[in-house]
């Protein structure tokens, strides 16, 4: 496996190349924790603890994994991949690598990233196939393409993807960011939901990267974070991540929400999401459209930020968006230190829900702030 040089991000390929890192995101803001996943059964689990999450670093994370299962399928050969005899070596490299990228997809279903990094990797797979097929069909010696075993060199393809990934995703945070901050004016209050910043992408976040940028410009925004119950990655993790940059935040319970904008504290929503679709209408965390309904009934602007990596247009309505369902534990249980409600309730736990395009005042992108209608909007943007 080739040495890579890992990027200081909570995401990234360990130093000695042999696993990927991640900043276990669960033991926050408690403890700081790296964390070490290698077979692909880890990082499955890794995802669907929530131990890496938010849209924009689930994808980045299945790239890497994408990467370094490839290395690790070719690591014991010699930069082969074993294959039964007579048969195609790299069409053999090719479907177990589809293998691999279909047991990660299946991890969660809602954040488009995902899947939209695992195809990336996989068309990356396929043309650097193509390539090497073309080279040595036209006999080209001296052509590392033709001499370099196959395998490795698809391998070493996916490494150069997943960086480049990670490295786009911090340049369109930068440029969210920058979006967003135009919004706002020195002492303005911004109420978010759940977690869209650093940790759930690469640098800044979506929805807190123009309070961050903010923060950086010396700006004052007053941020309010929602605790987003159940699995509290408001309080937990934006509560952590501004504090820890030095914003002035409050935190509040979600059912607080209503009050504080009553109060004329918000002068805007940002939130982030994880599927948006061609009408606008934007999947995020399960709280983010009662924030939304809110948010109109008190006049309030309500945007929803993220990279086009996000922008789904093959779904037509938020209708066509899969909902992850998760354990009920974690409303009976979970961050309780005794279980809070009778043993075996019937609970329903939707992860994520989706806004309606029709209470979305734009749709902060790298390339800009996507205003209604976003039906063709969107469309001339991304289609
Ligand atoms: O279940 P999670 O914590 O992965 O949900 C995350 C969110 O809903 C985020 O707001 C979204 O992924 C955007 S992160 C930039």
């Amino acid at each position: 496996m080739r040495m890579m040089e890992p990027l200081a991000e909570n995401v990234h390929i360990a130093a000695d190349g042999s696993a990927i890192e991640i900043v276990n995101q669960t033991k926050l803001p408690g403890e700081y924790v790296l964390k070490r996943v290698r077979t692909a059964e880890e990082m499955y689990d890794a995802i669907q603890r929530l131990e890496v999450r938010g849209a924009p670093a689930i994808g980045i994370f299945a790239a890497y994994c994408m990467y370094a299962l490839a290395e690790q399928m070719t690591a014991d050969n010699h930069g082969h991949f074993p294959h039964a005899a007579g048969s195609d070596e790299i069409q053999a490299f090719l479907d177990a690598l589809g293998k691999k990228a279909a047991f990660l997809r299946s991890s969660r279903p809602t954040a488009v990233n995902l899947a939209w990094a695992l195809d990336r990797m996989m068309r990356t797979a396929r043309e650097k196939a193509n390539q090497i097929t073309a080279a040595r069909a036209a006999g080209a010696a001296g052509n590392p393409l033709v001499d370099e075993p196959a395998p490795a060199q698809i391998a070493e393809a996916l490494g150069d993807e997943a960086i480049l990934i990670q490295k786009e995703d911090i340049e369109m945070c930068r440029k969210i960011s920058e979006h967003g901050l135009s919004l706002l004016k020195d002492g303005d209050g911004v109420l978010t939901h759940c977690n869209a910043g650093p940790l759930a992408t690469s640098r800044y976040g979506t929805a807190i990267g123009p309070i961050l940028l903010a923060q950086e410009k010396g700006i004052h925004i007053r941020a309010f974070a929602d605790e987003t119950r159940p699995l509290l990655q408001g309080a937990r993790l934006t509560a952590y991540e501004l504090q820890q940059a030095g914003v002035d935040v409050t935190l509040i319970c979600d059912n607080m929400a209503s009050i504080v904008m009553k109060n004329g504290w918000i002068n805007a929503c940002f939130v982030g999401c994880d599927r948006v679709a061609a009408n606008g209408d934007a999947a995020n965390k399960i709280g983010t459209s009662g924030v939304a309904i809110l948010a109109k009934h008190y006049g309030i602007p309500f945007y929803v930020l993220g990279p086009s990596s996000t922008i789904d247009l093959s779904c037509e309505t938020g209708a066509d968006i899969p909902i992850e369902l998760r354990d009920g534990e974690e409303i009976r249980s979970m961050h309780y230190e005794k279980p809070m409600a009778p043993e075996g309730v019937k609970c329903f736990n939707p992860a994520f829900d989706v806004t309606d395009h029709e209470l979305i005042a734009g749709i902060i992108t790298e390339k800009g702030i996507v205003r209604p209608p976003f039906k063709e909007n969107l469309a001339a943007l991304f289609g």
